[in-house]
C-alpha cells in the first residue's frame, strides 16, 4: 500500500504568531472611487528622465539582468564601494534575505510600532521574534535601553512607518555593536528633510544647484546612516518605490559591510531584480535625481505641515509625535468606526490596529496635496460631528 504523502510544511507566519495581522498592508484598503490616503507612495507623474531610462531598458530584455552599473551608481550615491551594495526587488525582498541569511540569530528583536514585513519575514524563516514596543506616551521615540543587550539581530525603522517619527542618527548608531546585525529600514529616508536644506530645497534648488550644496552632496537626509561604514554589523535597507512611485517595479537595495552583503547575496534568487528595475535604480542615483528628491521632500514637508495644522482643528484628533515622512499617525477614539465612515465618504485610510503596539484608535494618513487634505478634513469633521 502506498504510504500517504507527508503533509506539506505550513506556509506563512510560524505557528507561534498570535495577534495583529502582519500581512495587512495599505493597498488592501483601496477600492475604485476611493481617494487613497492609505498607501504611502507618491502620486506625482513619473519624471521624463526616469520614464525614459525604464523604457530604454526594454530594448535589452533578451539579456539577463546585469546589476553592475546600478550597483556602481547606488554605491557612488552613498559614497561606498560597490561591494557594499546589494540591489533587491524592493526593500521587502531585503527583509526576506536578512531573515534567511541570519537564521542562526539567537535573539531577533523588532522595534515596534513599525512596518510589519521584517517581523513577518523573520517568522516565516522560523525565527522566534521578540518585540520591543515604543510607548505612545513618549511620542514613539527610540529608547535604546529597551533593546536587550544580547539581541543579535535588531530591526528599527527610520523614519518609522507608521509613526512618521525620525530617530536621531546617534541614538540608532548606539545600537550597533560587534556580534549584532543592526538593520535600519530607511525605506522613507528620502522623504525626510534636514533643517539645512529645508529653505533651499523648498525655494529654488534647481538642476543648477551649486555642485557642493548639501542637496547635491546627498548629505541632506537628516539622521540617515546610509553612508556610515564605521558601525559594525549595520545593514541599511532602502526603497526606491515610495518617492519615485515605483511600487509595481520592485526596486530597493541593502547597504552593508562587504562580508554581510556576500552572505545576503548568497540567499538571493538568481536575477532577482529585473533590467527595468535596475535601470530605475541607476537613474535615481544621479546627482540630478537626488536634487529632485530633495525638492519632493521639501514639497512634502509643506503639505505635511498643512495636514498637521488642519488636523489640529479637530479636537478629538491627536497627531502622534513629530511627523517627518510621507504620512502621519493619528490617535482618534473610535478610529475603527471612523475609518469605515470615511470609506462611505470616499476616502481610504490605513487602519492602525494591525501594527503591533497600536490598536483600534489609530489611523495612518498619507500626506497628499493641500486640496485633497481640505476635502479629507471636511469629511472627517463631518463624521466627528455626527
Ligand atoms: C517602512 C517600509 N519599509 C519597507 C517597505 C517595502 O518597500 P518596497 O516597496 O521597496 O518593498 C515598506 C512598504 O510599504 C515600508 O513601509
Amino acid at each position: 500500500m502506498p504510504r500517504p504523502a507527508p503533509a506539506p510544511p505550513p506556509l506563512g507566519p510560524a505557528p507561534d504568531h498570535r495577534g495583529p495581522d502582519l500581512g495587512h498592508h495599505g493597498d488592501v484598503e483601496l477600492a475604485p472611487g476611493l481617494v487613497d490616503l492609505a498607501v504611502n507612495v507618491q502620486r506625482q507623474p513619473m519624471p521624463p528622465w526616469l520614464r525614459e531610462s525604464i523604457l530604454t531598458s526594454m530594448e535589452t530584455l533578451t539579456a539577463y539582468p546585469d546589476p553592475g552599473p546600478a550597483r556602481a551608481a547606488v554605491a557612488a550615491r552613498h559614497r561606498r564601494p560597490a561591494d557594499e551594495v546589494l540591489l533587491t526587488a524592493g526593500a521587502a525582498e531585503g527583509f526576506v534575505l536578512l531573515a534567511q541569511a541570519f537564521r542562526e540569530a539567537r535573539r531577533p528583536v523588532v522595534v515596534h510600532p513599525q512596518f510589519t514585513e521584517p517581523e513577518a519575514a523573520l517568522r516565516a524563516a522560523g525565527h522566534r521574534v521578540e518585540r520591543v514596543l515604543l510607548p505612545a506616551g513618549t511620542g514613539f521615540r527610540l529608547d535604546p535601553e529597551l533593546v536587550p543587550a544580547d539581541a543579535d539581530l535588531v530591526f528599527v525603522g527610520n523614519p518609522t512607518n507608521p509613526t512618521s517619527v525620525l530617530h536621531p542618527a546617534d541614538v540608532l548608531a548606539s545600537l550597533a555593536r560587534p556580534g549584532r546585525v543592526l538593520v535600519v529600514d530607511e525605506a522613507f529616508a528620502d522623504s525626510t528633510l534636514g533643517p539645512e536644506t529645508g529653505t533651499a530645497a523648498a525655494g529654488a534648488v534647481g538642476d543648477d544647484a551649486a555642485p557642493d550644496s548639501p542637496a547635491s552632496r546627498g548629505t541632506s537626509e537628516p539622521e540617515s546612516l546610509a553612508s556610515r561604514r564605521d558601525l559594525p554589523g549595520l545593514v541599511v535597507v532602502r526603497s526606491l518605490t515610495k518617492t519615485w512611485g515605483l511600487a509595481g517595479l520592485r526596486i530597493g537595495y541593502l547597504l552593508a559591510p562587504a562580508g554581510l552583503v556576500r552572505r545576503l547575496a548568497a540567499v538571493q534568487p538568481l536575477w532577482a531584480v529585473s533590467t527595468p528595475a535596475l535601470a530605475a535604480a541607476a537613474a535615481c542615483a544621479t546627482p540630478a535625481a537626488m536634487r529632485e528628491e530633495r525638492r519632493i521632500a521639501a514639497r512634502l514637508a509643506v503639505e505635511r505641515a498643512y495636514l498637521v495644522r488642519r488636523l489640529g482643528e479637530l479636537s478629538r484628533v491627536r497627531v502622534a509625535g513629530t511627523p517627518a515622512s510621507a504620512f502621519v499617525l493619528v490617535h482618534l477614539p473610535g478610529a475603527a468606526r471612523v475609518r469605515l465612515a470615511l470609506r462611505d465618504r470616499g476616502f481610504a485610510v490605513r487602519r492602525g490596529d494591525t501594527f503591533p503596539g497600536l490598536g483600534p484608535d489609530w489611523l495612518r494618513l498619507a500626506v497628499r496635496d493641500t486640496a485633497t487634505t481640505d476635502l479629507f478634513v471636511a469629511a472627517l469633521a463631518g463624521i466627528l460631528e455626527e
